[in-house]
């Protein structure tokens, strides 16, 4: 049997994706019960930028399920410098059982994958960022109050986080409605295979220039940071293109009356989103970080056992 991964979102069908969100509800009831789960399976978190929640809850989860881990940060192994990351992966291969992976480039991931036969995991790439996605739509789930469909807004930077969104949003059948900065928008592949996806799944994702408009009745509004890891060199160049863009209280004035807002942290406090909205009463930022845990849980029960 081919072995699975969870590079993108779009490894895993719409049926894994709601599959995966319902074992991640049970394990965040009953995490006991799931404490033998993976085990003794030895995983790899190989790390070339920094990290607080992929990194520990990750680990924290794999710990808790009975199984090991062995945390490389960008000095270890030097993916591609020290060594051909296609030898790392084959030595890797003969002592793990999985590995998670957070890279600078997505196309290092996919050459680990290909001379690494267990499951890999992205932990973040300039591409995607799928874990990020699951816990999110397992946020959405419990703080939608029974509306099938919830509207969710993205307002901000159209990097990995906005890409695995869109296609998860795609999978789902879900609504989104994102604004970018025009030289800023999600991936076009990611577009092209979500509006395939939308077609079966009958999912809407609309695009805005205008911030206001794209949170006009949302249940949810999104950001992520306007300078990515990676991009701190060419970051103050592309602040300007970002005016008008940030989640602030007049902003918000324009969805929906109990909108919550949610940002996958860290924020960058003052630039995409203000102190007060981060502190408000409407931000849900900690609860998706929490659900980062048990997602992940899901996602390794799912690929490894
Ligand atoms: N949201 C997220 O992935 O956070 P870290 O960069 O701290 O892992
Ligand atoms: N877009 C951000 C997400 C961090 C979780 C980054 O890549 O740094």
């Amino acid at each position: 049997m081919k072995t699975k991964h969870l590079i993108s979102v779009d490894d895993f069908s719409s049926q894994e994706i709601e599959k995966v969100l319902d074992l991640a509800q049970k394990i965040k009831r009953s995490p006991q019960s799931y404490r033998d789960a993976l085990g003794g399976k030895m995983f790899g978190l190989i790390f070339e930028k920094p990290s607080t929640r992929t990194w520990v809850s990750f680990e924290v989860g794999i710990q808790t399920m009975g199984g090991g881990t062995i945390y490389l940060g960008p000095e270890d192994i030097q993916l591609g410098v020290r060594e051909a990351v296609q030898d790392v992966a084959r030595v890797l291969e003969r002592y793990l059982d999985g590995v998670i992976l957070r890279t600078f480039a997505h196309e290092t991931i996919m050459t680990f994958e290909r001379y690494f036969h267990k499951p890999v995991i992205n932990g973040l790439s300039d591409f995607e960022h799928p874990c990020q996605a699951l816990g999110d739509f397992l946020t959405l789930r419990e703080r939608s109050k029974g509306r099938k469909r919830p509207v969710l807004a993205f307002v901000g930077d159209g990097n990995n986080v906005l890409n695995s969104l869109v296609l998860l949003t795609a999978k789902l059948g879900g609504h989104l409605r994102y604004a970018t900065p025009v030289d800023f928008p999600p991936s076009s592949r990611i577009l092209k295979r979500a509006r395939h996806e939308a077609r079966e799944t009958q999912a809407v994702i609309e695009e805005f220039r205008d911030p206001r408009q794209a949170v006009k009745e949302a249940d949810f509004v999104y950001t992520d940071v306007w300078v990515s890891m990676g991009e701190e060199k060419k970051g103050k160049a592309k602040v300007p293109s970002f005016l008008g863009f940030q989640v602030n209280r007049e902003l918000l004035r324009h969805a929906s009356k109990d909108v919550l807002v949610m940002h996958c942290l860290p924020a960058h406090r003052g630039e995409e989103i203000t102190d007060d909205v981060l502190e408000g009463k409407s931000s849900i930022v900690f609860d998706q970080a929490e659900n980062r845990l048990h997602v992940q849980k899901a996602v390794l029960i799912h690929l490894c056992t």
